[in-house]
This record gives structure tokens, C-alpha cells and sequence, in this order.
């Protein structure tokens, strides 16, 4: 039997599904039963009827799937996958800030540890996260970890006044100007489409900004046949899927961690059961804020 035929032999024994977010190698998105962004996993996960969720991604995505669904056996095929900037704010700050400013919304977005989340007012997602900014009553809010995307949000939601915890992702963030510029001068019919997680000075250059689903959407509708992507490139391979006439020019470098999971790390996952996800003491406090995302969104 193939790597692939073994998981899905696997799959159907344990009553599995694969869920995979765009920036993991091909071969694990070929073996998986939904890819997409964050908020569209987060759904998936909410809502599936499967006893065991694969989630091939980083940490905090197997974290959120067993916040969402405690009952459920989650599997991360490398648990030490991790984002970075899910770490990037502190419980003392956030604590501090919420006693200081009064009308005060604590927004998370979802690339995070349960503990930030815990101490949420609602999650958010790249997709969704200027919908829920501006339905939110509290007129002062304080947007963390990643303060890229919170610009962004304050941006597109002038009326509220943006608190950050200065954390970024250190892949969408080191692309330079200079980077961009070059790129638009090697492909000058190209559009340019970034995500919110990159720095404000790249996104002023963009005729898009949003989501992986989002910036996979506007090129598929888009007449354009050409297109800078200021994303991780992983990104690629559903783009070639969904437009295969189009061209599509990496601009953004590679998330290393999202890279490590495999299909033997996947098949392994499910042979041994090893990688579940075990229940932590904040989760319960974090599950409302990420509810409350699935509602709003
Ligand atoms: P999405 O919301 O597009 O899935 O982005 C997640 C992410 O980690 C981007 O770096
Ligand atoms: Fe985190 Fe950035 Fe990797 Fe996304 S690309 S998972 S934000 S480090």
C-alpha cells in the first residue's frame, strides 16, 4: 500500500477527516478532505460529524479545533509546528490595558495560544476580522498579537480607536518595499496581492489585501492572467489548481514550521494516535471568544 492509500484506509477505520490550511506542502493538501484559511478550517472543525480531526497546520490550529470540540480526538502530525506570533503579547499587558481604558473590546486573532485567547473579548480571523471589528459596540479595542493586521483593521474602521502588543508574523513582516518594488518592475502587468499580516508600506502598494481564501478568490475572478502573490508561497498550489491558464510570482518567503508536516507524519498521526491535542486549563475560557468568531463572521 502507498503512503496515501495507508491514511486513507486509516481515515475511513477511525472515522477521520484531514483538515489542511493552504501553506502545507502539496502532498498533504492532495490527502486532505478540506483546505482553506483559518476561518474556513475553524467551521469545518466546529461543524464535522468525525470522531478524530487531523488538522495539518501549526499549533494553534489543532488548539482551536479542540477548544471548539473538546469531545472530539484532535491530531496535530507535528505538534511542535508552531507560529510564532501566536506567543507575541503578554497576559499582564492585556490585563493591565483592560483596567486602564474603559469601552475596551480585547480582539484576538485566532493565531494564538488558548491563553491569549482566554483572555478575549472574540477572535477573529485574517477573513473576517473587519466584519467583526466594526459590528463590535466597544469603541476602543485592543487588537493582538499581530499589529500588521490590526492596522489594517483600524484602517477599514476608522470610528474605533486601535490598541496593539506589537507582535508579527516574522514571514508576512520581513517583506521589504524594495522586494516589492523589484517584483513589480519584473512583472509589470502583475497585479500585487497581499495579506494584512504584511507591513502597512507593502500593503499601500497592493491592488488586493486579504485572507489566503481571499487573495485565492480575487485571482480565479480577476481578467488579469498575471500576478505577484505576497503570501507563503503554499498558496501556489491551489492557485494552479483553481486557474491553471494564470501565472503567479512568489513574493513572500517560505513559514519553515508549516513545512514540517508530511504524509508520514500524517499517516503516523493516525497509525499511533500520537499528536493529540490534550485539553488545557484555558481552554473553556477561550471557547466563547472563538464562538462568538463563528457567529459574527
Ligand atoms: P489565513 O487567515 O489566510 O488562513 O492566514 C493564516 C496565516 O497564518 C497567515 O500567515
Ligand atoms: Fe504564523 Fe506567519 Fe507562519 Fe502564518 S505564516 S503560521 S502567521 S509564522
Amino acid at each position: 500500500m502507498s503512503l496515501v492509500e495507508e491514511i486513507a484506509a486509516l481515515k475511513e477505520k477511525q472515522n477521520a477527516i484531514i483538515l489542511a490550511h493552504y501553506y502545507v506542502p502539496e502532498e498533504v493538501q492532495k490527502v486532505a478532505d478540506h483546505i482553506g484559511d483559518s476561518f474556513y478550517l475553524a467551521k469545518v472543525a466546529a461543524g464535522t460529524n468525525a470522531q478524530t480531526i487531523v488538522f495539518c497546520g501549526v499549533h494553534f490550529m489543532g488548539e482551536g479545533a479542540k477548544i471548539l470540540c473538546p469531545e472530539k480526538r484532535v491530531l496535530l502530525p507535528v505538534p511542535s509546528a508552531d507560529c510564532p506570533m501566536a506567543h507575541m503579547a503578554s497576559a499582564e499587558k492585556i490585563k493591565e490595558l483592560k483596567e486602564k481604558i474603559s469601552d475596551l473590546a480585547v480582539v484576538c486573532y485566532i493565531n494564538s495560544t488558548a491563553a491569549l485567547k482566554s483572555l478575549a473579548d472574540v477572535c477573529v480571523t485574517s477573513s473576517n476580522a473587519v466584519k467583526i471589528v466594526r459590528s463590535l459596540p466597544e469603541k476602543n479595542i485592543l487588537f493582538i498579537p499581530d499589529e500588521n493586521l490590526g492596522s489594517f483593521v483600524a484602517a477599514a474602521v476608522p470610528e474605533k480607536k486601535f490598541y496593539y502588543s506589537g507582535g508579527y508574523c516574522p514571514v508576512h513582516a520581513a517583506v521589504k518595499v524594495q522586494d516589492v518594488i523589484a517584483a513589480k518592475k519584473a512583472h509589470p502587468d502583475a497585479l500585487l496581492l497581499t495579506h494584512p499580516e504584511c507591513k502597512k508600506e507593502v500593503c499601500e502598494l497592493s491592488d488586493y489585501i486579504g485572507s489566503t481564501a481571499g487573495i485565492i478568490s480575487f485571482a480565479e475572478k480577476s481578467d488579469k492572467k498575471s500576478f505577484l502573490v505576497c503570501t507563503e508561497p503554499g498558496v501556489l498550489s491551489e492557485l494552479y489548481v483553481r486557474c491553471p491558464d494564470k501565472e503567479f510570482y512568489p513574493v513572500t518567503g517560505i513559514c519553515e514550521d508549516m513545512k514540517m508536516i508530511t504524509l508520514e507524519r500524517v499517516l503516523n498521526a493516525l497509525k499511533t494516535g500520537e499528536g493529540e491535542v490534550p485539553v488545557e486549563k484555558w481552554f473553556e475560557k477561550a471557547r466563547r471568544p472563538l464562538e462568538r468568531m463563528l457567529e459574527l463572521g
